[in-house]
């Protein structure tokens, strides 16, 4: 293998063939529609090798040529996020609260509300209608009413012939639903319709936290409850449901990802007399430490009152209150998956909003006294990138190129002025909220790219406009001979020299382009994972 190169290998480079070839971007090995892989495993050589890399193009002994963005080269392992590593374990917590109302108006509110059922756990959502049935227009908010042979919603209020404890009035100790469901439901939700008894309080432990308090008070507890399966089931007239798993349930790496404990339905055990009596004193630590009253958060719901919680993590519970009373929750489930997929869909839409407002707003000011404003220069430079073939990428690089004018503490009358705004670094700083390198660097750069092409192409300073010749010298003026070896060496230095191509080329009067809405959709994609910020 040669490696023609300057520039310090990125790690990821240095995977064995098999991973490079399997991660091959290019539009044979990919669907360019919606990105699936187009080959499998075994379509590649047993004994595939690297032939050649050259900066991060990368040559296959089977003759294929794979061109890989440095960005994904650079990529960390995505953490999993249903894991404790992912989540702020509580002891305990104020109350996270939303509003019904503001929920289904304000994509901002709707988001905090998503997050706060990620990594807190829960939340209890205030002023949602107080009619039967509405606890699944909620649900349907958050992904998809998971249904169960309960039905869509289950009702939960004292009975005259209770199948379930839940459906008296007797003290509800904490537990998760249906551990014997298989998957079990990972979102559960109680909607409050009258609650007119003396009692009948909430309460939520964060499962994970008095989990991770039982491996450092007990490891061997911990050991036990993470390895024994234990078998939950439930039976009526039409169902039979059995399922095991252990209380604890531990991800790839050993972290903690599901907790289920439920007294009501957990079955006999099947164990050695040693290892049944290991068993016993780990559950009774457990529960110990899940029933210290510190743990629990509680809270009373009144008619409107909606809590949504995660049901692989929190345990929930209810003080008992006289049979004889007015009493009324609806439940039905759901699931975290989607919550966590609008919660990434909504993060590109919020990027796509805040940056349509910016064009609305501050882009339709003058640029830097040329014929067009600032917006109309960006959307002409985005057209002649999309136009030239450039990816995705690189298009919204050169559709927000320009925003540190109006993003940071200077601006570009500052520029003009004679004090330069370092709008590039503003630009790629202020972006990486949203956007990760392929986009934020070539942005970074495009000043620098201006002075380099002055350096080594003598044609090009003819090109600038008398604007950009002006800015030129406040910043920088072209580089010296180490500026531009330094340049050359930057993995988005091509990137940001095309970028800087479009840009001067983007600043004329007469030419009508695509507007804002036409890059919508790709930035919203875009938006969703690549930046650093979870906002
Ligand atoms: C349930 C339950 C709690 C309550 O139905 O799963 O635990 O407050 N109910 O009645
Ligand atoms: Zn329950
Ligand atoms: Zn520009």
């Amino acid at each position: 293998m040669t490696t023609s190169q300057t520039l310090p290998t990125a790690p990821a480079l240095t995977q064995p063939a098999v991973w490079l070839r399997d991660n091959c971007p290019c539009v044979e090995c990919r669907d360019p529609r919606n990105g699936q892989k187009l080959f499998n495993i075994t379509d590649l050589p047993a004994d595939l090798a690297v032939t050649e890399v050259r900066g991060t193009t990368v040559t296959f002994s089977d003759g294929h040529v794979s061109l890989f963005d440095p960005a994904f080269l650079s990529a960390r392992e995505a953490p999993d996020d249903r894991s404790e590593d992912a989540k702020r374990l509580w002891a305990t917590t104020e109350v996270p609260e939303h509003d019904w109302a503001r929920f289904l108006a304000d994509p901002e509110h709707r988001a905090d509300c998503l997050d706060a059922v990620l990594t807190t756990g829960f939340t209890l959502l205030r002023g949602v209608p107080v009619t039967p049935g509405a606890v699944l227009d909620v649900a349907a908010g958050f992904g998809f009413v998971r249904e169960t042979n309960y039905g869509k919603l289950f009702d939960v209020r004292v009975e005259a012939t209770p199948t379930n404890l839940a459906f008296t009035g007797l003290a509800i100790t904490p537990h998760t639903d249906n551990p014997y469901r298989d998957p079990v439901p990972t979102v559960q939700l109680l909607h409050c319709l009258s609650n007119a008894v003396d009692g009948g309080e909430s309460g939520l432990v964060d499962g994970f936290h008095a989990a991770a308090l039982l491996r450092t008070e007990d490891a061997d507890a911990f050991a036990v409850l993470t390895r024994t399966p234990v078998t939950f089931r439930y039976a009526d007239a039409g169902a039979e449901l059995v399922t095991s798993r252990p209380m604890i349930g531990l991800d790839p790496t050993g972290r903690i990802r599901e907790v289920r404990f439920n007294n009501r339905s957990m079955q006999a055990l099947r164990l050695p007399p040693k290892e049944t009596a290991a068993f016993y004193a780990a559950y009774r630590r457990f529960a110990e430490i899940l029933t210290r009253p510190e743990l629990m958060v509680t809270f009373r719901l009144g008619p409107g009152d909606c809590v949504v919680f995660d049901n692989t993590r929190l345990l929930h519970a209810r003080t008992g209150f006289a049979d004889t009373g007015d009493r009324h929750l609806q439940g039905c489930y759901a699931d975290l998956d989607a919550i966590a997929s609008g919660r990434r869909v909504l993060r590109g839409q919020l990027a796509a909003t805040h940056l349509r407002e910016l064009f609305a707003g501050p882009g339709t000011a003058d640029y830097l006294g040329e014929d067009v404003t600032q917006a109309q220069h960006m959307l002409q430079a985005a057209a002649l990138a999309e136009s030239d073939d450039a990816s995705p990428q690189l298009v919204v690089a050169a559709l927000l190129h320009d925003v540190g004018h109006f993003t940071g503490p200077l601006t570009g009358a500052d520029l003009m002025g004679g004090t330069d705004n370092r709008h590039s670094h503003v630009a790629a700083d202020w972006l990486a909220r949203w956007f990760g390198p392929a986009v934020t660097e070539p942005i970074r750069l495009h000043v620098a790219a201006k002075r380099y092409l002055c350096a080594v192409d003598p044609a090009y300073a003819d090109l600038l406009s008398p604007a950009s010749t002006y800015t030129l010298g406040v910043q920088g003026g072209p580089m010296s001979a180490e500026e531009v070896a330094a340049f050359e060496a930057e993995p988005y230095a091509a990137d940001a020299v095309r970028l800087r191509r479009w840009d001067d080329g983007a600043k004329d009067a007469s030419r009508s382009v695509p507007g804002f809405d036409h890059y919508e959709s790709t930035l919203a994609l875009l938006a969703r994972s690549g930046g650093r910020a979870r906002g």
